[in-house]
Parts: C-alpha cells; sequence; structure tokens
C-alpha cells in the first residue's frame, strides 16, 4: 500500500483528476436520460414524436452513458491512482495517459452522437459502430500498456491485490471487446458480424454477461479492496481469502453467459452449464462480499461518524443482494418467470445502482480531497447524498420487483379454458403505476448525486483554503 511519506508530487494525480472530474459529469447525464427512459416508459407519448430521443435510440445512449462514461471514467480514474500509490512509482507513460484520456472522451461524444442518430450495431452493449469499436482497441491497448508499465516499475515485490482485479479487467474486457465484435465492414457505418445465428447470441452473451462481471464487478472489487481498509484505517480483513475471491471469481464468471439464453435455441446442456457456473458464482461473490464488510470489524463504531464508509457497507451489501439474487435467477425455472420482464431491469438496478455507483461514489469521495491536498467541504452533504442514493435504490428496485414479478405471472395465467387470462395490453397497463414510481426513485438518486456535484465542487475550489499535509 502506499507510503504515509510519498510525496504528491511524484505521481501523475493531473489525469486521475481529470478523470475523477469527468465520471461525476457523465453520471449525472447517464442519471438523467435514464429518468427520461422511465418517464417515457410511464408516458410513452413524452418524447413528442422525434425520432432522435425515442426509447430505442435512448436507452443504448443509458446504457453506455452509465456503465462506460461514468462507470470507464471512474475506473480509469481509480486504477490510475491505485496502481501509483499501492506501486510507490509514476504512472508508465504520460502520453499513454493522457492519450486514453482524450480517445476515451472522443469515444463517449461519437457515442453520444451516432446513437441517437440510429447508427447501432443492435447489440446490448456493444452498440458502437466499427470505427468506434477499431478506436475503442486502441484506447484500451494504451490503457494496458500503461497499467502493466507502471506494475513493472513497482518498489516492492508484491502486487497489491486490487491490482490483480484491476488486471483481470482490462485483459478480459480486451478479449470481449475484440471477439464480439469481430465484422466485415461494407461502409463507414454499417458492418456485417462473422458471428451468425445462435453462436452470434452465444458470443453476444458471454460478452455482454462478462462485461457485467469484469466491467462491473472484477473492477470494482479491486476499488472496494483498496478503498475500504483506506477508509476504515483497518487491513484487509483475510487476504488469503482475497486471493481465493480473485481466483475462483475470474474462473467461474467466463462460463456463466448462457444463462441469458434460457428457453432459446442454445442447446440445452448450454444452458445448463452457465446456470450450474452461475450458482457456483455465489460462493466467492459472497466470499468478496464478507471480506470487504468484515474489514470493518473492530471498527464497527465509525459508521457512525463517517458516511463514507456507511457508502462503503451499503454497497456491500447490494453486491451481496445482487449476487444472490444473479443465481437465483439463472435456475431455469426461476428464469421462465423472470425473463423479460422487469425483475432483471431491477436485478440489474440493484447492482448498478446499489453496488457500482455507491462504490464509486464512496472512492470518490475518498479520493478527491487527497488529489486537492485538502478535505471534504461537508460531511453533513455526504450523509445526505447517502439516505438520498439509498431510498431512491430501495424505491427503483422494490417498484421493479412488484412491476415484474406481476409481468411475469400476468403473462403466463391460463383461464379454465385454456385461454390466457390477460392480453398483452392489460399487462402493460398494470406496469404503469410501477413505472412512474420507478421514475421518482430515479429521480431521488440523481438529486443526491447533484449534492454530490456541490459537495465536489466546493471541496475542488475552496482546497486552497483547507489545505492538508500529504496523505
Ligand atoms: C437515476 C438512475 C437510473 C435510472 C432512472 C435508470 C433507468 C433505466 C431505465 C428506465 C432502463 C430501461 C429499462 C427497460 O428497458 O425496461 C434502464 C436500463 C438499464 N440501466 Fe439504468 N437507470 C439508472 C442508472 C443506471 C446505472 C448507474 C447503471 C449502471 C452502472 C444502469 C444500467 C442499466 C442497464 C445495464 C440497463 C439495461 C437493463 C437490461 O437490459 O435489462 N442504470 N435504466
Ligand atoms: C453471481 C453474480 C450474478 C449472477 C449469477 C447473475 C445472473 C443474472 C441472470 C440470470 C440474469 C437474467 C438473464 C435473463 O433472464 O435474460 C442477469 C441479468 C443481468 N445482470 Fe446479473 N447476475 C449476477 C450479478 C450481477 C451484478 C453484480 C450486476 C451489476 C453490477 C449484474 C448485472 C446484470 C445485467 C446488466 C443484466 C441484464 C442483461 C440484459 O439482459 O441486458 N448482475 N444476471
Amino acid at each position: 500500500m502506499g507510503q504515509k511519506n510519498d510525496s504528491i508530487a511524484t505521481y501523475d494525480y493531473g489525469i486521475v483528476k481529470m478523470f475523477s472530474v469527468m465520471s461525476i459529469a457523465y453520471a449525472v447525464v447517464g442519471f438523467l436520460v435514464g429518468i427520461i427512459l422511465a418517464l417515457e416508459l410511464a408516458f410513452p407519448e413524452l418524447n413528442g414524436g422525434i425520432p432522435y430521443i425515442s426509447f430505442g435510440r435512448l436507452r443504448p445512449l443509458h446504457t453506455s452513458a452509465v456503465i462506460f462514461a461514468f462507470g470507464g471514467s471512474v475506473l480509469f480514474a481509480t486504477t490510475y491512482y491505485v496502481v501509483q500509490r499501492t506501486c510507490r512509482a509514476r504512472l508508465f507513460s504520460d502520453f499513454l495517459s493522457k492519450l486514453t484520456f482524450w480517445g476515451w472522451n472522443l469515444i463517449v461524444v461519437l457515442v453520444v452522437v451516432t446513437y441517437p442518430l440510429g447508427l447501432s450495431q443492435g447489440m446490448e452493449y456493444a452498440e458502437m459502430i466499427w470505427p468506434i469499436d477499431l478506436l475503442i482497441v486502441v484506447v484500451w491497448v494504451a490503457y494496458f500498456i500503461n497499467f502493466v508499465g507502471t506494475l513493472a516499475k513497482r518498489k516492492d515485490q508484491h502486487i497489491f491485490v486490487a491490482n490483480w482485479f484491476f488486471l483481470a479487467f482490462i485483459i478480459t474486457v480486451a478479449l470481449l471487446h475484440i471477439i464480439n465484435n469481430l465484422a466485415v465492414p461494407v461502409s463507414i457505418t454499417a458492418s456485417y458480424p462473422v458471428w451468425s445465428g445462435v453462436q452470434s447470441a452465444m458470443i453476444q452473451w458471454w460478452y455482454g454477461h462478462n462485461a457485467v462481471g469484469f466491467f462491473l464487478t472484477a473492477a470494482f472489487l479491486g476499488m472496494m479492496y483498496y478503498f475500504v481498509p483506506k477508509q476504515a484505517e483497518r487491513p484487509i480483513y483475510s487476504y488469503r481469502l482475497s486471493i481465493v475471491h480473485f481466483w475462483s471469481l475470474v474462473f467461474l464468471y467466463i462460463w456463466a453467459g448462457p444463462h441469458h439464453l434460457h428457453y432459446t435455441a442454445l442447446p440445452d446442456w448450454a444452458g445448463t452449464l452457465g446456470a450450474t457456473f452461475s450458482i457456483m458464482l455465489l460462493l466467492p461473490s459472497w466470499g468478496g462480499m464478507i471480506n470487504g464488510i468484515m474489514t470493518l470489524s473492530g471498527a464497527w463504531h465509525k459508521l457512525r461518524t463517517d458516511p463514507i464508509l456507511r457508502f462503503f457497507i451499503i454497497s456491500l451489501s447490494f453486491y451481496g443482494m445482487s449476487t444472490f439474487e444473479g443465481p437465483m435467477m439463472a435456475i431455469k425455472e426461476v428464469n421462465a418467470l423472470s425473463h423479460y420482464t422487469d425483475w432483471t431491469v431491477g436485478h440489474v438496478h440493484s447492482g448498478a445502482l446499489g453496488w457500482v455507483a455507491m462504490v464509486s461514489f464512496a472512492s470518490l469521495y475518498h479520493m478527491i480531497p487527497k488529489l486537492w491536498g485538502t478535505t471534504i467541504h461537508s460531511v453533513k452533504l455526504i450523509n445526505l447524498h447517502f439516505w438520498l442514493a439509498t431510498v431512491g435504490v430501495v424505491i427503483y428496485i422494490v417498484a421493479m420487483w412488484i412491476s415484474g414479478v406481476m409481468q411475469g405471472l400476468m403473462w403466463r395465467a391460463y383461464d379454465d379454458f385454456g385461454n390466457l387470462t390477460y392480453s398483452f395490453a392489460e399487462t402493460v397497463a398494470a406496469m404503469h403505476p410501477y413505472y412512474f414510481i420507478r421514475a421518482i426513485g430515479g429521480i431521488v438518486f440523481l438529486l443526491g448525486a447533484l449534492v454530490m456535484v456541490y459537495n465536489i465542487y466546493m471541496t475542488i475550489s475552496t482546497a486552497k483554503d483547507r489545505p492538508v499535509v500529504a496523505a
């Protein structure tokens, strides 16, 4: 771990600051588009007949904004921060750091332009057209070299466990991205994938599931392993468990993709294999959660006064909840009810809002004052953010659970004559109140993020008034 006497001047904190600020901006935009989507589902006429802001075009904009723009920027910021501090070395190359920053933001701009125009590959989470895909490869290779180059410069022989998670994330995302996007271009905006039929579906969900497993999970676990002990001022509960956690998680995740394709043309055995690995995944996932939460043993009292730690603990609790729910949903009988319903959307957001966004907020609150050599402007406002975020997530996911289970049950209800009890339109009408409630949950969550924007703005702009000795 970083030593107390490390000088801020030896590290490249500039790049970490740039990614941190952008991540907060992207969070606000991504949440806002999510709220617009939620409102469009409740009130479909809201798009005013304008194609550029129709649900179908905004939805991938939302998923890319929150996962790649917000999540990606947080990950660039935290990996660059953590790898420097744990290796006690400056980033390998200033040029590559800048290339990743400007390249990544250019990709985001291109996504924001192309999706509303309807330019898409039509593959979920991989909608980017082929020229953007190529740009991603360039940025990602630069990222890999920069990260590994910094590891190679480390002062201790040992590689801190967070960096193992980060490295697995960088390598796996490269593989997923390249293999899923193999395509033959036919024009500057169009291409045909080399995969077809059920192989195409299989590759797409191998990609999609591992985008969850490595982008939204492994990388954020790396953050957890660095920032939770730092914030709690305690060593990790069990270093041995973290190693077992790492190897079992990366080994199991890669097999679980077929659980997205139950009851499709995919051979039954492949679905069963995916479900089996998904159920096994519960163990490493909970091992990681326990390791994070138990790091506080002996320091539980800090939860009363430290809202950043509270953010960490609630994010780990949501991580535990969604990694319990996921394996259950992978069981074919449960999936027969949950698939295609809002239950999946509820599951997604308990992971995305509860785990990914909350652990990111906590890490940013920990890191930003240190980057600017100051203390946070207001601890009370972090507390307010904590409550708004928590209440917002709970409203969101409870609404989706109720609507999802109801939707699944209504679809499968038969009357005494074997006819469907409900028409599809009736099931849509039944969901209306829950869609509205979900939008309210989203608005509350966004309000919390705006409180964060204000608090961070004040922290940075008044940093000189509250100087602290290098952390
Ligand atoms: C204020 C916060 C948010 C709101 C209101 C919101 C709202 C929505 C809505 C309405 C949808 C479409 C659901 C549907 O098609 O039925 C959606 C999808 C999605 N959102 Fe969000 N979202 C928010 C934050 C996030 C965050 C932070 C992430 C990730 C880190 C995220 C990841 C996703 C994903 C992956 C999907 C696709 C789900 C699927 O295909 O099942 N969202 N969101
Ligand atoms: C042990 C861990 C997990 C397992 C086994 C798992 C399993 C599942 C299953 C079975 C589905 C439904 C597939 C379907 O019916 O189409 C699903 C959907 C999803 N899960 Fe998880 N999940 C896990 C953890 C997580 C976490 C922590 C997150 C977020 C950070 C997450 C994000 C998603 C997303 C985005 C989808 C929707 C994909 C789509 O259809 O677009 N999952 N997951």
